[in-house]
């Protein structure tokens, strides 16, 4: 699956860069993606990509500092930037080291803002899913889920206690291409829900991931297409 993803994230950057001159990403947290971004620093794939076109974005990120153990930045360092030697000036990270949730969302709604000149529409958008039909920090029944202004957003999620900073759906539906990594047995029902469930009165999350002008893939490992009726 991260090989397949390693492939279509080749094709969709030198696409993006033959087209505009730069690829902008914005990557997914958690574990899945790890892989794939180890994939991308080693020679097979990183020889591929002119990586200083490449402008990297967060779909969330964790109410932590940029060093912290859960942050999505730090992985995203130790798997990609590092092995890569990119430069600061094509990551933009949430500042989460800076003031309240609130300032933080606020302040990369600005930076998305200043760098795409209007509501961001990025080249490629990486999403995991979470069991509870998740995706970004936009979990079930949190507010951000239902925001159609802000950009950026600080989501309290209750069931975590904590803040999440998260894209929202304009963005996130604004983008050229989505592409979701699952993997895993335990993904096997909520996929199954994403994918063949009815759009309930409360749709999970992920179910509302639909470019408005763009293309969705969903890579998908075996474990997780376990329960699917259809390939
Ligand atoms: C995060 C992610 C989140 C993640 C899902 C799946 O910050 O954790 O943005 O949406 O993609 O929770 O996580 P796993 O890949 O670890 O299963």
């Amino acid at each position: 699956m991260s090989i397949a993803a390693a492939e279509i994230f080749v094709r969709i950057a030198n696409n993006s860069v033959s087209t505009s001159g730069q690829f902008t990403v914005a990557l997914a947290g958690g574990s899945t993606p790890r892989l794939l971004y180890k994939l991308l620093a080693t020679d097979k794939f990183r020889t591929r990509i002119d990586w200083k076109r490449v402008f990297f974005f967060f779909g969330d990120e964790r109410n932590v500092p940029p060093d912290f153990e859960q942050s999505n930045f730090r992985m995203a360092y130790e798997t990609l930037f590092a092995p890569l030697k990119t430069s600061e000036s094509n990551i933009f990270r949430w500042h989460t080291e800076f003031g309240e949730p609130e300032e933080i969302a606020s302040d990369y709604a600005d930076r998305l803002g200043a760098f795409f000149g209007r509501t961001p529409r990025f080249d490629l958008t990486l999403l995991g899913l979470g069991s509870d039909g998740h995706t970004a920090s936009l979990f079930p029944g949190t507010d951000a889920v239902n925001e159609t202004a802000k950009m950026a957003i600080a989501n309290w999620v209750e069931k975590l206690g904590e803040y999440r900073l998260t894209l929202t759906f304009p963005v996130i539906n604004n983008s050229a291409n989505v592409v979701f990594l699952v993997s895993g047995e335990e993904k096997a029902v909520v996929l199954k829900s994403v994918l063949e469930g009815e759009l309930g009165p409360e749709p999970l999350p992920a179910q509302l991931v639909n470019p408005v002008n763009g293309e969705l893939f969903w890579m998908v490992d075996e474990d997780a297409a376990g329960l699917l009726t259809s390939r």
